[in-house]
């Protein structure tokens, strides 16, 4: 049994006064039985792990350097997250491939350094609108799926986030049979490739416009382990059903 997870992905969202979303969440869920990942800006990872010390809330990052150290002004090393409180961070989402010309092999990169550093790593992938429209969507998503995820992969260390970009935070969402074809096509490929033992246990979440309304449904999917939620991620009210929704799925 794969351990299902509702994670959020506050982007470039939150400042001090946004904690109180956090703790509103940390106050809810002393335990539960999901996994539950914050994943606010890196300005706040550290004062987040001091609000969700002793609740079911985790914390993780929304990037990662490659390297441990060294002259990359800007940037922000795995270990670094680990050391501000985080468990996990999210790797190649559609948003950093576009503002930051992030390859697949960029991607790889990253991901190797955050499960050195013992960060479950959530991989994203998704097609273009233009890439679905052309039927290229498996094509992409299996290029994708091979070129970003390294080798040493572990049912432990990876999560696969599938995210069609023409989904994200437009209120659009694909159908349910569009959602269950990806993800049976993306267990599959990580049958093929890491066994069944590994390809079994990485758990694969679905993002883009999930919601408090809409969540259930995406949830009763299969191969479907959980959400990668944007929006609906910021306001406790909000992401609070969507983890009720996973943990009644
Ligand atoms: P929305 O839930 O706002 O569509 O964002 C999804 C997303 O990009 C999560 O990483």
């Amino acid at each position: 049994m794969r351990q299902k997870m509702a994670a959020g992905n506050w982007k470039l969202n939150g400042t001090s006064a946004t904690l109180v979303e956090l703790q509103a969440l940390a106050e809810a869920y002393g335990t539960a039985g999901v996994d539950v990942l914050i994943c606010p800006p890196a300005s706040l990872l550290h004062r987040a792990a001091e609000v969700a010390k002793g609740s079911a809330v985790t914390l993780g990052g929304q990037d990662c350097h490659a390297a441990v150290s060294g002259a990359h002004t800007g940037d922000t090393s795995a270990e670094m997250l680990k050391d501000a409180g985080a468990t996990a961070v999210i790797l190649g989402h559609s948003e950093r491939r576009a503002d930051h010309f992030e390859t697949d092999a960029t991607v790889c990169a990253k991901a190797e350094a955050a499960m050195a550093s013992g960060l479950i790593t959530i991989v994203c992938l998704g097609e273009s609108l233009e890439q679905r429209e052309a039927g290229e969507t498996l094509d992409i998503i299996g290029a994708q799926l091979a070129g970003s995820v390294p080798a040493g992969a572990t049912g432990d260390t990876l999560v696969v986030a599938y995210e069609p970009i023409w989904a994200i935070g437009t209120g659009k969402v694909p159908t349910l049979e569009q959602i269950g074809e990806v993800h049976a096509f993306l267990r599959a490929q990580l049958i093929l490739r890491f066994g069944g033992e590994i390809g079994g246990a990485v758990r694969l979440l679905y993002g883009g416009s999930v919601k408090p309304g809409n969540a259930a449904e995406i949830f009763a999917v299969g191969d479907v382990d959980g959400a990668l939620v944007g929006g609906a991620s910021l306001r406790a009210a909000d992401f609070s059903p969507i983890i009720a929704a996973l943990e009644a799925a």
